[in-house]
């Protein structure tokens, strides 16, 4: 496993991370033994850098975290970075919502709260805001929240996640000092934070955590027309009317570039996203050992040669907003 510095924190991160989204529920059954194997797998390997939220399970991901870490000699080695959504309502924020009603401090500090005793933690190592809208760049109140949560030792870095359908509105945040971290999409597909977020982070010594580098899956290539997915599966909604369809036919135009390279498409999707000199770690979903021991050993492969990633640059595709379903 090879290690990145994690912006100017003084952290060094393993450039590939654990997603713990999936073992917290919402992608259909989830047997605990296998997540538990996952996390055991991927530290095993060298990972040393994972990322929940609350919202992974109402809890779930963070508690099999803590569990993990637990059983570990020093689970301080381990970069945990965790989520505070906004309160209930639309998502990602309008820009009409109130940052105020949204992110107020006492709701703040006491969510981060729930967060510490999750991971049965007194210090948070990265606290992220799980979503934002450029509504709120000129006075951003919930960073003067978390600054003081920072100050108070409760918190190590301040993180933001970016908005999927409006990533760049957090390079003002980033310009004005108010984050030291920032989780952004950026894939095979999704390259436009190669346009200037990520070069603003790196100027501006900002941690830079890249998630969804599968796509949600489909950059794996296991997808057919015929998948489909469980009822409580979220890519039902995600992947939904002729979007699986429309994936396919890109994800095997990708696997065209890549015949006779030597990387599969999950190699391949991981090293497209290594190469950039912005990024500190990506952090693919894994449900269990295999995945993890597959996804780690992407590290030590050799680095993309430059004429496969400029073809594989011309797969950026921009296409709108898609969580929300159609
Ligand atoms: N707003 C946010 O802040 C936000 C949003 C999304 C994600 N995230 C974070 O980013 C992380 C990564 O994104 P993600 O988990 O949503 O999606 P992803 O990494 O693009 O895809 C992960 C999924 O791909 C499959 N997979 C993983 N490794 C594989 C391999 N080697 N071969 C074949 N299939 C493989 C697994 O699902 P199956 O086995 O079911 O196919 C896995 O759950 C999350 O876990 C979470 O920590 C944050």
């Amino acid at each position: 496993m090879k290690y990145r510095p994690f912006g100017k924190s003084g952290r060094e991160v393993s450039e590939i991370g654990f997603g713990a989204w999936a073992i917290g529920g919402g992608w259909g059954p989830q047997a605990e033994a296998d997540s538990l194997a996952a996390l055991r797998r991927a530290l095993e390997l060298g990972v040393n850098f994972i990322d929940t939220a609350a919202g992974y399970g109402n809890g779930k991901s963070e508690r099999t975290i803590a569990e993990v870490l637990a059983g570990l000699d020093d689970p301080s080695a381990i970069t945990v970075a965790t989520k505070t959504p906004p309160t209930p309502g639309i998502w990602p924020p309008s820009p009409y919502c109130d940052m105020d009603e949204r992110y107020p401090e006492k709701y703040l500090r006491e969510n981060v709260a729930e967060r510490m005793e999750m991971l049965r933690t007194d210090r948070i190592d990265i606290l992220q805001l799980h979503t934002w809208t450029r509504a709120w760049n000129r006075d951003p109140r919930p960073f003067r929240t978390l600054r003081k949560l920072q100050e108070e030792g409760k918190i190590g870095l301040v993180g933001v996640s970016t908005p999927e359908h409006d990533q760049n509105a957090v390079i003002d945040l980033i310009r004005n000092g108010w984050i030291d971290s920032v989780q952004l999409i950026y894939n095979l597909f999704e390259q436009e934070p190669a346009a200037e977020l990520l070069d603003t982070a790196a100027e501006h010594g900002v941690g830079v955590i890249v998630r969804v580098p599968f796509d949600e899956g489909s950059l794996t290539g296991k997808f057919t027309p015929e998948t489909v997915f469980p009822e409580d599966d979220f890519r039902r909604n995600y992947f939904a009317g002729d979007r699986l369809e429309r994936c396919i036919r890109r994800v095997d135009a990708i696997r065209e570039d890549l015949r006779d390279s030597g990387y599969t498409l999950p190699q391949a999707a991981l090293k497209f996203i290594l190469a950039h000199p912005a990024v500190s770690v990506v952090i693919p979903g894994m449900r269990n050992a295999l995945q993890a021991g597959l996804n780690c050993s992407v590290s030590e492969l050799p680095d993309l040669p430059e004429p496969l990633l400029r073809r594989l640059r011309r797969h950026n595709w921009r296409r709108a907003f898609w969580y929300s379903g159609k």
